[in-house]
């Protein structure tokens, strides 16, 4: 079996962080997101690893190298632009060629991997082996229609959902999937859908097996959800003190990378600070994942992710929720008149008391 990761895409959703980096090596828990899917795929077992790259195609291949960290032999499949998961997925045709593959979402997050998935479909192979996940929300994914233990239909995003059972972003494909995929059209956004494609799959008869997901998961495609995936991930943190911590308590579980200072600080875990950060002052409260290079003072945040390199210093109300990209500075202080000085990119957005 290979495994096929789709880091392509447009990441709209996650403007404007996705300006300057893909969304799949966004940190949750500060390990960037397709981690946990190379991680995943290689303790299924699986070798050889085909990543569909788009336009931030570089950034992947620096971040992921080879492979050999994983154990894993990974080849980079270009998609010339972002046309759908069933276009990734023929795409990578000349790669697979007859080998069933896993098909895993590089913004997905799982726990419990997917070694069970890999040996069901090898045990009853299957055409296709698609994974579901009960959410309170069917309206924003594709949601299977089932009748008995039968999946009858696949609708990508529908108004009135039959059910709440959500596709989670992995998949065991034989190579069917390729026949299907060249028989759909594209939909009302363009997009070559997975979900139409596996609908073909059933339509002509094909077995299309399902399994329902034990543990959680989540796309962190957007905002909301990348948040909730960190606090998700650092709740199963192992707590590790490296850095040095002066007139500073910590509560819980809180993990502190080398070179570290902080000083009179209150941090309450879960919570992850990086290499050589220095905090000065401040809460950091549960569910916040501090990068690399950090550096805070007089400051409260808490349910956050703050990448490498970025600045906070005496900022008044707790920052909460939010999501700070690399390098970034937010400066509070007592200058006359109070005023906000901005300077944002495209598609930033700022919330105030
Ligand atoms: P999506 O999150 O569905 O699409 P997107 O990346 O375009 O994001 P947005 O809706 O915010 O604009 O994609 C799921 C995963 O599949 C993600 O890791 C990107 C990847 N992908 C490809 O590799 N090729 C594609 O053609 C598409 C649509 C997505």
């Amino acid at each position: 079996m290979k495994g096929l990761i789709l880091a392509g895409g447009k990441g709209t959703r996650l403007r404007p962080i996705t300006f300057s980096m893909a969304k799949q090596l966004v940190p949750v828990a500060n390990k960037p997101v397709l981690f946990y899917g190379l991680e995943a795929l290689a303790e299924a077992g699986i070798r050889e690893v085909g990543i569909i790259v788009g336009d931030t195609a570089k950034e992947i291949e620096q971040a992921v190298g080879d492979g050999a960290r994983w154990g894993l032999e990974v080849t980079y499949i270009p998609q010339p632009e972002p046309l759908g998961l069933a276009h990734a997925v023929l795409t990578a045709e000349p790669y697979l060629g007859t080998t069933p593959f896993l098909m895993y979402l590089g913004d997905n997050l799982l726990t419990g991997g997917v070694k069970s998935l890999v040996e069901a479909f090898e045990a009853r192979r299957p055409n296709a082996l698609i994974l579901l996940a009960e959410v309170p929300n069917p309206q924003e994914f594709g949601v299977a229609q089932l009748e008995g233990e039968r999946v009858v239909r696949l609708i990508e995003k529908p108004k009135e959902p039959p059910s709440n059972l959500a596709l989670v972003g992995v998949y065991l494909f034989d190579s069917h999937i390729f026949e299907a995929a060249r028989a759909i059209k594209p939909s009302w956004r363009g997009e070559l859908e997975i979900t139409d494609a596996i609908q073909y799959l059933i339509d002509q008869g094909y077995t299309v097996e399902w399994q329902k997901i034990t543990g959680w998961w989540k796309d962190t495609g957007n905002l909301e959800s990348l948040l909730e995936a960190n606090r998700l991930v650092l709740e199963e943190l192992p707590p590790r003190l490296q850095g040095t911590l002066e007139e500073t308590e910590a509560f819980g579980r809180v993990s502190v990378g080398e070179g570290s200072v902080l000083r009179r600080c209150v941090v309450r875990g879960p919570a992850i600070i990086g290499a050589n950060c220095l905090l000065e002052e401040c809460y950091i409260g549960p569910f916040t994942a501090i990068g690399d290079g950090v550096r805070m003072r007089a400051c409260e945040i808490e349910f956050s992710i703050v990448l490498e390199g970025s600045q906070i210093d005496s900022v008044e109300p707790r920052i909460e929720a939010s999501l700070l990209g690399k390098n970034t500075l937010v400066r509070g202080g007592m200058r006359r008149p109070r005023t906000l000085r901005l300077m944002l990119g495209d598609s930033s957005s700022v919330e105030m008391p």
